[in-house]
């Protein structure tokens, strides 16, 4: 069955839009938790837009589910991932100009990085995962420098506009699946995920954690966040029970 991790660098975007201190995603992980979140999600960016050094070691300290921290392979954030150890990381590309991250990492022209980075993960006992877009390449790449896991991209399914590019996007991210097995990967996905199109994804077998954000974050602004992720996980739970 599949499981749901929280990403919850919005809480921290509301609290930096005021330069303040609330509201703390550190009060958020313990609400995620509560509800029976399997991880949280966190992204350090280089620009600290949300997520800053202070929320990054106190989630360390009181996460007591999966920390997941969501990281470009610049060498100051490997150096702080190293320190910090987190259960996880999800390494993705970062540009300093875009909204949200925007493509997969290009797991196969970055791979000595890659390889260097998986391998000094490994040493503190962190787990790697690539974000990567569901192409065989990526895949390939992610295995051959040892990560244990690929995040599979959604937003092109996300982003689908009639019912042929949704299934056309499904049968990509299934065959995506296909190939990451067979190389021994993990298969995990996110992006661009909602309430409303969780279902289908959620309904491919193999996809055993999933990355959520925005979507829940939004939800929490008239819920509460700890209802908003209970009925995010309802979702996940019934469409993947269906299919197992
Ligand atoms: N997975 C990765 C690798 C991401 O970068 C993000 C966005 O931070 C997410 C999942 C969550 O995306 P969303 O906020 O659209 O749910």
């Amino acid at each position: 069955m599949a499981v749901l991790n929280v990403n919850i660098d919005h809480i921290a975007t509301v609290r930096q839009a005021r330069l303040t201190d609330e509201p703390d995603p550190v009060w958020a992980a313990v609400q995620c938790e509560l509800a029976g979140a399997n991880g949280i999600t966190i992204h350090l960016r280089q620009d600290r837009r949300h997520i800053n050094d202070r929320d990054v070691r106190l989630l360390k300290q009181t996460v007591a589910c999966k920390l997941n921290l969501e990281m470009c392979m610049a060498e100051p954030i490997v150096k702080i991932a190293e320190e910090l150890k987190p259960d996880q990381i999800t390494l993705v590309p970062e540009k300093r100009a875009e909204l949200t991250t925007e493509g997969g990492l290009d797991c196969a022209k970055h791979k000595k990085r890659l390889a260097e980075v998986v391998k000094r993960m490994h040493k503190k006992g962190i787990l790697v995962s690539t974000f990567i877009a569901p192409e065989k390449t990526q895949i390939a790449a992610s295995a051959r420098t040892g990560c244990d896991t690929v995040e599979l991209h959604t937003g092109m399914y996300a982003n689908a506009k009639t019912q042929r590019a949704v299934n056309k996007r499904l049968a990509e991210l299934s065959r995506a699946r296909d190939f990451a097995m067979e190389n021994n990967l993990i298969v995990h996905a996110g992006h661009g995920l909602t309430y409303r199109n969780i279902g289908p994804v959620a309904r491919i077998k193999g996809l055993c954690e999933f990355n959520i954000g925005h979507s829940i974050v939004a939800r929490a602004v008239f819920v509460g966040i700890r209802q908003a992720t209970a009925q995010m996980i309802e979702l996940i739970n019934k469409f993947s029970i269906q299919n197992s």
